[in-house]
């Protein structure tokens, strides 16, 4: 990613509206200091509250993190537990930190993969968040796209078998209200940390048009500045959706 300054003289495109990361990088963080993976998670956790922090005060609209994803329960068990036992605490402890940042909370993914306590506290974290309007943040667990498109397809397909329907009227706003990110804009701006290039079944309907950042910096260590750099690559970007540009 190249970090020079923004020309004086540069258009750039406004927003962005919503910036997704992929927070990749904890366990190798702990690696490299001969930790444990779950010292890593921890370090990323602080990391999430700066993020959250450092987008309202860049005045982003819309922030989503990939946290947990429905690939991760293939990890060792107690790097599974570790994993939501962070995430309890992150729930119960993190809402008055929401509060001050003017943070709407919304958890997206498949809830039934989820133990009870957990589900609950989504549902209390989203309800006492819910009247706050500086900046959404939306934190993606149990997470795939692929399962995500098939229910919204399962979703539709119930309502053509049950005559409600008619396949005709399937176009692209229809298909989005099934989606889990219902009423989400689509993400402008997708950052992965940690210096890998992939996607990893996040949001594939959704970042059709993404601009994507790929930074090397491991997640425990980023912060409101990488954040910053990654908003001025993507105002370098010229944005063309299949025209030909200016
Ligand atoms: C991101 O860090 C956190 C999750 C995916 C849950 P990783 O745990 O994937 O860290 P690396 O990729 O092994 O370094
Ligand atoms: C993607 O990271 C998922 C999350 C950040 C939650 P992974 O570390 O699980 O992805 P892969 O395995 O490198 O593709
Ligand atoms: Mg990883």
């Amino acid at each position: 990613m190249s970090t020079a300054p923004l020309p004086a003289n540069a258009d750039p495109t406004p927003g962005p509206n919503h910036v997704a990361i992929i927070m990749d990088g904890n366990g190798r963080w702990a690696k490299a200091r001969g930790l444990p993976r779950v010292a890593g998670h921890r370090r990323g956790a602080d990391a999430v509250r700066r993020v959250v922090r450092g987008a309202g005060e860049l005045g982003i609209p819309v922030l989503t993190l990939f946290a947990f994803s429905t690939e991760n329960w293939t990890r060792p068990a107690d790097e599974v537990n570790d994993l939501m036992g962070l995430l309890r605490h992150y729930l119960r402890n993190e809402l008055d930190e929401l509060r001050r940042n003017g943070a709407r909370l919304r958890v997206i993914g498949n809830r039934e993969g989820l133990a009870s306590d957990i589900v609950r506290d989504i549902s209390d974290a989203e309800s006492l968040t819910r009247g706050n309007s500086r900046i959404d943040v939306n934190i993606c667990i149990n997470y795939g796209a692929r399962a995500e498109i098939l229910q919204a397809i399962r979703s539709l397909a119930r309502q053509v078998e049950a005559g409600e329907l008619s396949s005709d009227r399937i176009d692209e706003d229809r298909f989005e209200s099934a989606l889990l990110t219902s009423g989400v804009p689509d993400p402008d701006l997708l950052i992965r940390t940690s210096g890998e290039q992939r996607i990893s079944n996040f949001m594939l309907w959704q970042c059709a048009y993404a601009e994507l950042v790929f930074v090397d910096t491991l997640w425990p260590d980023f912060g409101k500045e990488h954040l910053e750099q990654a908003i001025a690559e993507f105002r370098r970007r010229e944005r063309r959706y299949g025209g030909v540009g200016g």
